[in-house]
């Protein structure tokens, strides 16, 4: 670190070099950007960090958090949380952040792509064809015009879906129980009570938060309650999902089929009952991984960085109670 650093930023993953430049451009910082880190070159190098930038794939859990005593910012590049431990980042005083708008529109056209593909089993003719086989009977779909999309969650990736699919010629409908219902009618998208949304689906995408409420939401009993042939698409967190009862569900056929880009555990275990089944369309966690996108959040996520260590000027804060603590 130079004489005249004040702060020194760890940036432990692959997060676009944007944000490393707007870091590195600034005075009183020293960066670190080593791309993805092993665990205990990280729990090594967190020591000497005052602010992490990180994604998805890295675990700011409390062992992490003990072993960096000068710690005072995580950023997120990104918009779940649930990969920092915000009750052990609190106890210390750290504050967490994340960039909720900047993968919006990535998600929701990936989730698009996720809903079309499933339709017409573009990865299953590919695989074919790539196979030497000239298949088109098998591989005969739907269309997504006419069918009920329903969306659980309508915050901004459920709203940037709805426009979406409304282009599509799809009847939308929607759960949230906490978005002020003017939104959702200003977008011309009835809210209903989540069995509604189920009995109506033909298919069903999750843009929920994992909360003790929602973990496993998916399970044998909701799917009970949803329209045979439904089809389920999850790019939100794979906890939303009972694996198990989905993949019975999905073996039955009362659930058509199921598009995955997130897992409980990530990369998920050799043996997960979803992984392989023919009805189910798998990705590793993709959605949010564009350049745009990931251009976008990482510059956030360095700003936010920048304006707390240098202004003292904390941004989309995920533990808020660590500022009231503060004042
Ligand atoms: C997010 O939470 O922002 C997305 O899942 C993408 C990511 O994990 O980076």
């Amino acid at each position: 670190m130079a004489a005249e650093t004040m702060f020194h930023v760890l940036v432990p993953d692959n997060v676009h070099q944007k944000a490393i430049d707007i870091l590195r451009g600034r005075a009183g910082i020293s960066v670190s950007a080593p791309g993805k880190m092993e665990r205990n070159a990280l729990l090594e190098a967190v020591g000497a960090a005052h602010a992490l930038v990180i994604r998805s794939g890295v675990t700011a859990d409390a062992e992490l958090i003990s072993r960096a005593p000068e710690l005072k910012a995580i950023a997120r590049a990104g918009v779940g949380v649930d990969n920092v431990d915000l009750a052990a980042a609190t106890a210390r005083g750290i504050v967490v952040m994340n960039t909720p708008g900047g993968n919006t529109i990535s998600t929701a056209e990936y989730t698009m792509g996720l809903m079309l593909a499933l339709s017409r089993h573009i990865a299953p003719g590919h695989q074919s064809l790539a196979g030497g086989r000239w298949d088109r009977k098998a591989y005969t779909g739907v269309e997504l015009k006419g069918k009920t999309l329903g969306i659980i969650g309508l915050g901004r990736i459920g709203q940037a879906i709805a426009k979406r699919a409304q282009a599509f010629e799809m009847a939308i409908v929607a759960h949230d129980p906490y978005l002020p219902p003017a939104v959702a009618e200003a977008l011309g998208v009835p809210l209903l009570e989540l069995h509604e949304v189920y009995a109506r689906s033909d298919y069903l995408t999750l843009h929920a938060l994992v909360t003790d409420e929602t973990r496993s939401m998916i399970n044998a009993s909701s799917i009970a309650r949803m329209k045979a042939g439904v089809r389920i698409i999850n790019a939100a967190r794979g906890a939303l999902i009972d694996s198990a009862a989905l993949a019975a569900a999905l073996s039955s056929g009362v659930v058509a089929g199921a598009a995955l880009d997130v897992y409980e555990q990530e990369p998920p275990p050799g043996d997960h009952p979803l992984i392989g089944l023919p009805n189910v369309l798998h990705t590793p966690h993709l959605a949010a991984s564009t350049s745009d996108a990931q251009a976008t959040v990482a510059v956030e996520a360095a700003e936010l960085v920048l304006a707390y260590l240098l202004d003292g000027v904390a941004e989309n804060v995920c533990n808020r109670e660590v500022l009231n603590a503060k004042d």
